[in-house]
């Protein structure tokens, strides 16, 4: 079975639930503490083995290319004046480990993971979308990689949500459940609470096969004009191994106000440097 070295990293997004913050930076830019979003899923992804890392763009994002560059005028400066320089160790790669493509169009997830097909080539691949902070030991990448080593072909993290969410989210058909493990016998993009065939939602962790592309380059539109990356895998179901993946561990959806929030108070109590004078501060408000 061929190993996932490479990781797709959709942000072509508009990020408009974050206006106006988002206007001129990146939602992924956007920091939980002291590190951006971006930043906790290339983490998770080299913890799982990653060794190459595609981030699929659009216009505005140059500042992601520039968080994971050299700083050479602030890392001299720093040197010159006896900074240390360990904060920044997690933004440096060698060089051609990152690879940047551009979605000149925002038009949906599944698109956006098509134009990184030259660069993903004929391997599994890893989709990691930065809105859904994932925490937990090990990672949801590192945990996806284990099950995969096990059942091969195509994982989706997977997640209980409230019976009346099933509407924000793509939910799986359940078939055979073995530990973590769920056999997909089908995905339904954002059903009625009434028409939902589980409360198992989709979260934004994958690892697919180089033949989805082949689905994806179709182009058929889905939920709201999009390409969606949900019916493209539809596609799949029944020609090669699907399962979903409980993750053990909490997801919060940094895409959303209340989860950027959350997130950040639960990041903040995890920090020994921290955690009792947010706790503090909590507790009188
Ligand atoms: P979202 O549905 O969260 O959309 O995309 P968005 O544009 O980022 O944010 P809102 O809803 O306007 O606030 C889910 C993921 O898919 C990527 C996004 O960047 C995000 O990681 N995406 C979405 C693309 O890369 N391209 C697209 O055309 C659409």
């Amino acid at each position: 079975m061929d190993k996932v070295r490479k990781a797709v990293f959709p942000i072509g997004g508009l990020g408009t639930r974050f206006l106006p913050a988002t206007k001129a930076m990146p939602k992924e830019m956007l920091p939980i503490v002291d590190r951006p979003l971006i930043q906790y899923a290339v983490d998770e992804a080299r913890e799982a083995g990653i060794e190459q890392f595609i981030f699929v763009t659009s216009r505005g994002k140059s500042l992601i290319e520039d968080h994971f560059d050299h700083s050479f005028e602030l890392e001299e400066m720093m040197e010159r004046r006896g900074k240390s320089l360990d904060a920044l160790v997690d933004t440096r790669f060698a060089p051609g480990d990152i690879a940047i493509v551009r979605q000149q169009e925002p038009l949906g997830l599944g698109h956006a993971v098509w134009c990184a097909r030259r660069l993903v080539g004929d391997e599994p691949f890893a989709v990691l979308l930065p809105d859904d902070l994932m925490i937990g030991q090990p990672g949801c990448l590192k945990q996806m990689v284990e099950a995969y080593a096990r059942v091969g072909g195509n994982l989706l993290c997977a997640e209980e949500v409230p019976h009346d969410r099933t509407n924000k989210y793509g939910i799986i058909t359940p078939g055979a459940a073995d530990g973590t493990l769920t056999e997909v016998r089908g995905l339904v993009e954002k059903p009625a609470p009434a028409e939902a065939p589980s409360n198992l939602a989709v979260i934004g962790r994958y690892i697919l096969q180089p033949a989805i592309m082949d689905i994806l380059a179709q182009q058929e539109e889905g939920a709201g004009g999009e390409i969606q990356l949900t019916d493209a895998m539809t596609h799949l179901i029944g020609r090669q191994p699907f399962h979903g993946v409980t993750f053990a561990g909490t997801r919060y959806d940094c895409g959303d106000k209340h989860g950027f929030v959350s997130a950040t108070i639960a990041v903040a109590l995890s920090r020994p440097d921290m955690a009792s004078a947010v706790r503090d501060c909590l507790a009188g408000a």
